[in-house]
């Protein structure tokens, strides 16, 4: 892989489901996620944001390679995804892992946290029990944590602790990507802060990527390099973080970032009131996705959708902003 290779290269990334909608009624699809592309570089962190439902998990699990795309491509260093055989795919199983929400669910409540920490180093390496003893214990100082903690068992660590193991656990096998889908919002807003610095601690260390995934605009101001804004299923807004809450361009960024008062950069004239709900994602309206919530609409988004492009040093998906 040369350096001018991305560590992710999505292109079109689109998961759709077919879901029952009641008894003798046809099924339906699903967008969950719909035409999503992206690069991501080593060492740099992408913030996806975006209300519930609008595909950010969806989008986890195909980068994961939990679940594989409905269409699209799906490049990890270089290796398309759905041309890799079974040897090509564990290994980029190894580079790609995932940090969950909730800590407690995603560790193994009967296992020990040094079991939980060397099942990766057993299954995926040749390491010697002293090799892999060693590996463990220092990145179980690198997350905040002791070595007499790995006879201990989850539920005598407190969440942040907990989050903290499950972080170690990701980075046992040095990925080159870390996928957290949501990685602080069930833990404490006081202990919010350490996990995150911890998170940008062992970026500078390893270098990894980050995908983070979040629907809290404070967190990700504090995280991320680059910004992905979703709305059902699809990328609205897509640039550097600074750009975008310097001057957010698309109704729907604007309207989320004015819903977080707490946001510094953010322009404090912009009083955009998000409209309506959030429209079923089963049934979503013709055109341009957000139009019936957008204080800006048009005839024309009522009938078309608008496709990225780029506007202002990031990528917009509206026909109305800068085309006055
Ligand atoms: N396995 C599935 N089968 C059918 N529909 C699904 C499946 N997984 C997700 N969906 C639907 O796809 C859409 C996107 O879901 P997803 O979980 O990716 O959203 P999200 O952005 O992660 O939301 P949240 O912020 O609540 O976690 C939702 O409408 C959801 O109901
Ligand atoms: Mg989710």
């Amino acid at each position: 892989m040369s350096d001018a290779t991305p560590l992710v290269h999505a292109q079109g990334l689109s998961r759709h489901y077919k879901v029952a909608q009641g008894w003798l009624k046809p099924k339906t699809t699903v967008k969950a996620l719909d035409g999503v592309s992206f690069q991501l570089w080593p060492q740099r962190t992408l913030a996806v944001v975006g209300e519930s439902g609008c595909g950010k998990s969806t989008l986890a699990r195909q980068l994961t390679l939990i679940e594989a795309p409905s269409s699209g491509s799906l490049q990890l260093s270089g290796v398309d995804v759905a041309g890799a055989d079974k040897p090509a795919l564990k290994a980029l199983r190894q580079q790609v892992q995932m940090v969950f929400q909730n800590p407690f669910a995603s560790l193994n409540p009967r296992a020990s946290i040094g079991a939980t920490l060397d099942e990766p180093l057993s299954l995926n390496t040749l390491l010697s029990p002293a090799e892999r003893r060693e590996r463990i214990e220092a990145l179980v100082a690198k997350v905040g944590l002791r070595a007499e903690h790995l006879q201990r068992y989850p539920h005598m660590f407190s969440g942040g602790q907990r989050q903290r193991i499950a972080i170690a656990r990701a980075m046992m096998l040095n990925p080159k990507v870390v996928v957290a889908d949501e990685p602080v919002s069930a833990l404490d807003v006081s202990i919010q802060a350490q996990i995150l610095n911890l998170f940008l601690d062992l970026q500078a260390e390893f270098k990894t990527a980050y995908v983070f995934i979040s629907h809290n605009l404070s967190v990700v101001e504090h995280v991320a390099d680059d910004v992905m804004v979703m709305y059902l299923g699809r990328a609205v807004e897509v640039g550097p973080k600074k750009t975008l809450f310097a001057r957010p361009l698309h109704p729907y960024t604007q309207a989320l970032m004015s819903a977080t008062p707490a946001l510094r950069a953010a322009d404090r004239r912009m009083r955009i009131q998000l409209q309506g709900e959030l429209p079923s994602p089963l049934k979503p309206p013709p055109g341009c996705a957000f139009h019936q919530r957008c204080p800006l609409a048009q005839a024309r988004c009522q009938q078309e959708a608008p496709q990225l492009r780029p506007l202002d040093g990031r990528q917009v998906a509206c026909h109305v902003v800068g085309s006055v």
